[in-house]
């Protein structure tokens, strides 16, 4: 047990570059069977169906997306949206309205689109996630300072942060573990994890790896660092001493929101 000794831990988030362009990726919409659920439908009316397309769709934050709401009416009376999201561009026709939204920030936003024919008001659903898996994840070598060895794990270009767990591994085995879910930043992130040990003997020439991760309800997106090894290692008598008593962690975190930076990597998302 405990190879690797937490001293101190520090988590350094600062604002991602704006740099890195990355094809949008749409989840696979579920099957949506035609027709919106609305109790005012009544046995009078003839009945029609409302969809909304996509109606699930995951997004890069800071996205501009268009959905479509159509129906079987051939006369549209009416059209209403519920969202908290900010409204641009619309476009329309007899039996459909489709509209764009702003700067998809949240990690996941509802969008209701309620159709009106004939007197009645029937609505779907769509759901829209935004995020962006790690662009890079870096193991810097070791680093011996003093008696203590040092690792620096940086995350780069990640949102959202809150869902990110970064892992340090030791030939497969977990020797250390953060959840940043306390993050609740609308901003991408380069998130940096220094780690802070005395190694034993034992410690040298084993593969170590940085693992970053974002569980996102479900859908699991991430990258791993190549590895490193110790190769040096100052003994000392006190050093296991150490090893076998507790010390306790130590977890210090700056965090930097950056609208400039997103405004600029959003620009050069639009241009690709
Ligand atoms: C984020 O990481 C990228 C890639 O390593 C780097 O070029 C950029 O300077 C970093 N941004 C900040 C604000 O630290
Ligand atoms: C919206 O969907 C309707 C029905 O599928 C289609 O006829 C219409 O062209 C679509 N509008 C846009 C802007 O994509």
């Amino acid at each position: 047990m405990g190879f690797l000794l937490p001293l101190s831990l520090l988590v350094l988030l600062a604002v991602a570059y704006p740099g890195g362009r990355s094809a949008r990726r749409c989840w696979a919409a579920r099957a949506q069977s035609p027709g919106g659920s609305s109790p005012t439908l009544s046995a009078t009316t003839a009945p029609f169906w409302v969809r909304i397309s996509p109606n699930f769709i995951a997004v890069r934050p800071g996205s501009s997306v268009w959905l479509n709401c159509s129906s079987s009416c051939p006369l549209l009376e009416g059209s209403t949206l519920h969202t908290g999201l900010r409204r641009g561009q619309k476009l329309s026709g007899p039996s459909w309205i489709s509209f764009q939204l702003l700067d998809v920030r949240a990690w996941s936003s509802e969008v209701h689109c309620f159709l009106t024919c004939a007197g009645v008001t029937r609505g779907a659903t769509a759901r829209i996630h935004a995020y962006k898996p790690p662009h890079r994840v870096i193991l810097e070598p070791p680093v011996l300072e003093g008696r203590e060895h040092i690792l620096r794990c940086h995350v780069t270009h990640v949102f959202p942060v809150g869902f990110l767990v970064v892992t340090l591994q030791r030939g497969g085995r977990v020797i250390y573990s953060e959840s940043l879910e306390r993050f609740t930043g609308l901003d991408l992130a380069n998130v940096t994890l220094t780690y802070k040990f005395q190694a034993r003997p034992h410690d040298l020439w084993k593969p170590v790896t940085c693992h970053a991760r974002l569980n996102l309800d479900g859908l699991v997106v991430g990258s791993s660092s190549a590895p490193v090894t110790l190769t040096s290692w100052a003994w000392s008598p006190a050093s296991k001493a150490l090893a076998s008593t507790s010390i306790a962690a130590f977890v210090g975190i700056l965090l930097v929101l950056g609208a400039v930076y997103l405004r600029k990597y959003l620009l050069m998302q639009s241009e690709a």
